[in-house]
């Protein structure tokens, strides 16, 4: 059977991932063999026995599973294999740049330099860029499950390597954790020159969509699928151009969306949001960027129109200069053959 023009299209266009944690690109084989070699034990017998327990019924399911496989991750080695292997799925999805978030708290909670963390990312990310030429931007994620002390704390440490870091950005266990609880980090990252982004209404209300507006003054919204619960805050998210990172297979494997087939993406884009396309946690989730958008084509009418826009917001939403996304939206608009 010949492909799909629409899967064509979505492997043919260059393409930008703004919502990536790179911790959750950790495949079970590498976790094994990362435990392994750093002799961690795991509850599993196998890959195969990982792979059964992704199985989830809420966000609290995942971060459980999250955040004990992370432990294997102990060297800089380790967090350089993690993100060179995320960079290679990059190539093979013809994504050129990449914003990653990454949770140092995750790491520093159970040990980890900050500094082993961070060097061993950045360093595979300076190896994409010059051998395979994916440009990144890294933004540093603060855990809402933890107190604003602590998060102020990891500001504090991320001190010196902050001419290499983008953004701050807010992940972890929503609901009960309001984007409110972190005003004041927000406020002084935003006064140092940092990026803010957050995620806010995967499960939380629309309320706290409001809050990562107002109070955080957020440049993306992380997820926000709930904002389509309250239209006058679609039509004030439409009117600020605030991008919504959204997460298909995410959502599915989450239960913010109860099948795919229900997949509000095109609503969303019908309304006037700035939304892209990316994979959250793909090897959790079950796939990089263009399995998210060959989900959507396979469960939805998206159109191929559709898919041109998505691609052209996930440059535009990107934390690239103005001169990188006209050079990026040039390259689209030269496949398109316009
Ligand atoms: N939501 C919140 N926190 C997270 C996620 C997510 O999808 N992935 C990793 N941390
Ligand atoms: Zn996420």
């Amino acid at each position: 059977m010949p492909i799909d023009p629409r899967k064509q299209l979505i492997r043919d266009l260059p393409k930008a991932e703004l919502h990536i944690h790179i911790e959750g690109s950790l495949e079970p084989e590498m976790m094994f063999s990362l435990a392994q070699r750093n002799g961690v034990e795991l509850p599993y017998a196998n890959v195969e026995a990982i792979r059964e327990a992704y199985q989830f019924n809420c966000l609290q399911d995942f971060l459980d599973l999250y955040y004990q496989g992370m432990s294997v991750l102990q060297t800089r080695q380790d967090f350089y294999d993690l993100t060179w292997a995320y960079l290679q799925r990059c190539r093979e999805d013809n994504v050129v740049h990449t914003e990653i978030f990454f949770d140092p708290q995750g790491h520093t909670g159970r040990g980890i330099e900050f500094d082993t963390v961070f060097e061993g990312i950045w360093s595979a990310l300076q190896d994409g860029e010059h051998e395979l030429g994916i440009s990144s931007r890294v933004i540093m994620c603060f855990l809402r499950h933890l107190d604003q002390d602590d998060a102020f704390a990891t500001l504090e440490q991320a001190g010196p390597y902050l001419d290499r870091i983008t953004g701050v950005g807010l992940d972890s266990s929503e609901v009960g954790h309001p984007p409110s609880k972190f005003f004041a980090v927000f406020e002084q990252a935003g006064q140092m020159g940092l990026k803010r982004v957050a995620h806010a209404g995967e499960e939380g209300p629309p309320e706290y969509i409001y809050e990562a507006v107002d109070g955080l003054q957020v440049d993306r919204i992380d997820h926000g699928n709930r904002a389509l619960e309250d239209h006058l805050l679609v039509q004030r998210l439409a009117e600020l151009k605030l991008p919504l990172t959204v997460c298909p297979q995410s959502n599915l494997r989450l239960a913010v969306v109860p099948d795919m087939k229900a997949h509000p993406i095109r609503t969303m884009l019908a309304a006037g949001l700035k939304v892209t396309v990316n994979s959250d946690d793909p090897a959790y989730f079950g796939g990089y960027m263009n399995d998210n958008f060959n989900a959507l084509v396979d469960a939805t009418d998206l159109s191929a129109d559709e898919i041109i826009k998505l691609v052209r917001n996930s440059f535009k939403a990107s934390f690239l200069d103005k001169h990188a996304k006209l050079a990026h939206l040039k390259t689209v608009q030269a496949i398109l053959g316009h």
